[in-house]
C-alpha cells in the first residue's frame, strides 16, 4: 500500500484517485472547489460516469480514499502526487498551464518529504521541466523530488473499465528511479509499460490523440465521397478495418470529435508546431474537416425543410458522446447555437446532459423524452449516439413530427427500414444513391490557404 495524493478531482483526477485506491492503495484527493469536496464527502459525485459512484464509495468505507482542499493535509503522508488540473484551450489554441503552475507551487510549499510529482494532465511538450524548475524555485527547504510524465488515455463515458484496462501505461522521466517506482503502481494493471524521457512521453499522448482525431476526419471526409458516388462508409470503414494496420476503431463518419480533449489537443498540438516553425498542414486539415461537419448538418436541414425562420428542430442527444454528461466542445451545442443564429426554434433532449446544456444555453427547449421532443418537429437531428435512440417506436416518431425529416448525425438507423416507415432520411455517408439531390448538396468551398 503506497501513499498517493490526487491534485483536481475532475474527471481524469477523480477516475485516477478512485482506480488507484481500489487497487490497495491510500489516496488523498485535493481539489480547490471546496463545494465539489463537500459534495464528495457525502458521496455526491460532481460528474456522471458509468461505475465509479460505486467504487468512490467502496473505497471511502474502507479508508483509502478522502477527500480534501488542504495541501498540507493531502501532502502529508504522500509518496507520489498526481497533477490532474484541468488544462483548458488558451490563447491560439496554446494550452493554458496555469493551474499547473499553481499546483506545482502548492506542492513545493507544503511537501515535507521526497515526493515523486506526476503529471496526469494533458501537458505541451517541455512541461514537465517547467513543472521541476517551478517546485525547486519555491521548496522552503532542500528536499528530493523528480517529475514524472503518465499521460491518461481514459475516454469518457468508459473512464474507469480504461482505467483499469488501459492498452499500455506510459511514463516519462528524467529520473529513471522515479520512472520505475511510478511503473511499480502500475503493475497491477497488468499492461505494456512504456518508460522514456519525459518530452517523448508528453509527445506520445498529443499525437495519440491528434491520430484518432485524423482518422475521424478521414473517415467524415471519405463519407463526404461516399454521398457524392453512393457508396456506404459504414461498410467502407468495415472493410478498411480489417487490414490490422488500420482497424476499425475510430472510423466511425458523423458530425465530428467533439468533448475536452480531441478539440484543444489537436490545436494545441497545432499550436506547437506552428511556434516552432513548423507547418501543421495535416493537423490544420483534420480541424477544418471537423469544424465543416457543423455547416454540412445546416444544410442538410434547410435542403429537406426549407429556410430555418420559424422552423422546429429537435436534436436527439446533447453530450459529446454517449454515456457522459459532458457538453465540453459538444457537436450539440454548436449546431444549437447556429441553428437559434438562423432564427429556427431549438429543443433538445438528453438522458443526463440537459442541466450543463440548460446553464450553456437557456434558449435551448429541453424535452422529458425524445417522443415529446418528435412532437411537431420539422427535422430532427441525431448528435449524440445514445443506446436508448437506437431502440425508439420510430413509427411513432414519424406520426409525431410536422413534417418527417431525419438527420442521422451517427448512422444509429437503417436508410432502407428509415425511408419504408416514411422518413426524409439523411445518414452520413450512406443511404445515397449518388443520383439523387440530396447527394448533390453545395461543392465543397476550398479553403483560402
Ligand atoms: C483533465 C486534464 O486536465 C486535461 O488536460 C486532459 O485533457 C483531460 O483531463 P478533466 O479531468 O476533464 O481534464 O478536467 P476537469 O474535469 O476540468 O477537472 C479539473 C479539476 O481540477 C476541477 O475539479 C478543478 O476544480 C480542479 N482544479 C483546478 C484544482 O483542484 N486546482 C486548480 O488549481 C485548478
Ligand atoms: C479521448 C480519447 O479517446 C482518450 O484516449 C483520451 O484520453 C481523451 O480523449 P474522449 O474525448 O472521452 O476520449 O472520447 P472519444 O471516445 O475519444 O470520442 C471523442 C469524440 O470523437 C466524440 O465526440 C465522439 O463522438 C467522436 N468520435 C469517436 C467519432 O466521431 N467517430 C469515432 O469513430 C469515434
Amino acid at each position: 500500500m503506497k501513499d498517493l495524493c490526487v491534485i483536481g478531482v475532475g474527471y481524469v483526477g477523480l477516475v485516477t484517485a478512485a482506480g488507484f485506491a481500489d487497487l490497495g492503495n491510500r489516496v488523498t484527493a485535493l481539489d480547490i472547489n471546496e463545494e465539489r469536496v463537500r459534495n464528495l464527502r457525502k458521496g455526491i459525485l460532481p460528474i456522471y460516469e458509468p461505475g465509479l459512484e460505486e467504487v468512490v464509495r467502496r473505497n471511502v468505507q474502507a479508508g483509502r480514499l478522502a477527500f480534501t482542499t488542504s495541501y498540507d493535509e493531502a501532502l502529508s503522508k504522500a509518496e507520489f502526487a498526481f497533477i490532474a488540473v484541468g488544462t483548458p484551450e488558451g490563447v491560439d489554441g496554446e494550452a493554458d498551464l496555469r493551474y499547473v503552475r499553481d499546483a506545482a507551487e502548492s506542492i513545493a510549499r507544503s511537501m515535507q518529504g521526497p515526493l515523486i510529482v506526476i503529471n496526469k494532465s494533458t501537458v505541451p511538450v517541455g512541461t514537465g521541466d517547467w513543472v521541476s524548475e517551478i517546485i525547486r524555485s519555491h521548496l522552503p527547504k532542500p528536499l528530493r523530488f523528480a517529475v514524472v510524465s503518465c499521460p491518461e488515455f481514459l475516454r469518457e463515458g468508459s473512464a474507469l473499465a480504461d482505467f483499469l484496462n488501459p492498452a499500455r501505461t506510459v511514463l516519462g522521466s528524467m529520473d529513471h528511479e522515479a520512472a520505475e517506482k511510478v511503473a511499480q503502481l502500475h503493475i497491477p494493471l497488468r499492461a505494456p509499460i512504456v518508460i522514456t524521457d519525459l518530452r517523448t512521453a508528453e509527445m506520445i499522448k498529443y499525437a495519440s490523440n491528434a491520430f484518432l482525431a485524423t482518422k475521424i476526419s478521414f473517415i467524415n471526409e471519405i463519407a463526404n465521397i461516399c454521398e457524392a458516388l453512393g457508396a456506404d462508409v459504414k461498410e467502407v470503414a468495415t472493410g478498411m478495418g480489417y487490414d490490422p494496420r488500420i482497424g476499425r476503431q475510430f472510423l466511425e463518419a458523423g458530425i465530428g470529435y467533439g468533448g475536452s480533449c480531441f478539440p484543444k489537443d489537436v490545436k494545441a498540438l497545432a499550436h506547437m508546431a506552428s511556434v516552432q516553425g513548423r507547418n501543421p498542414q495535416l493537423l490544420q486539415a483534420v480541424m477544418d474537416i471537423n469544424e465543416d461537419r457543423m455547416r454540412m448538418v445546416l444544410e442538410h436541414i434547410e435542403s429537406l425543410s426549407g429556410p430555418f425562420g420559424r422552423k422546429d428542430i429537435g436534436l436527439l442527444g446533447l453530450a459529446f458522446k454517449p454515456n457522459t454528461d459532458d457538453i465540453r466542445e459538444a457537436p450539440a451545442l454548436k449546431i444549437a447555437g447556429l441553428l437559434l443564429g438562423r432564427g429556427a426554434a431549438v429543443r433538445a433532449y438528453d438522458p443526463v446532459a440537459m442541466d450543463a446544456a440548460a446553464r450553456a444555453l437557456p434558449t435551448l427547449r429541453m424535452c422529458p423524452d425524445p417522443y415529446a421532443l418528435a412532437e411537431g418537429a420539422d427535422a430532427l437531428v441525431v448528435v449524440t449516439d445514445w443506446n436508448e435512440f437506437k431502440q425508439l417506436d420510430l413509427s411513432r416518431i414519424h406520426k409525431l413530427m410536422r413534417t418527417p425529416n431525419l438527420i442521422d448525425g451517427r448512422n444509429i438507423y437503417e436508410p432502407e427500414e428509415m425511408k419504408a416507415i416514411g422518413f426524409r432520411y439523411r445518414g452520413i455517408g450512406r443511404g445515397y444513391d449518388g443520383s439523387d439531390a440530396a447527394a448533390k448538396r453545395p461543392a465543397d468551398k476550398a479553403r483560402p490557404r
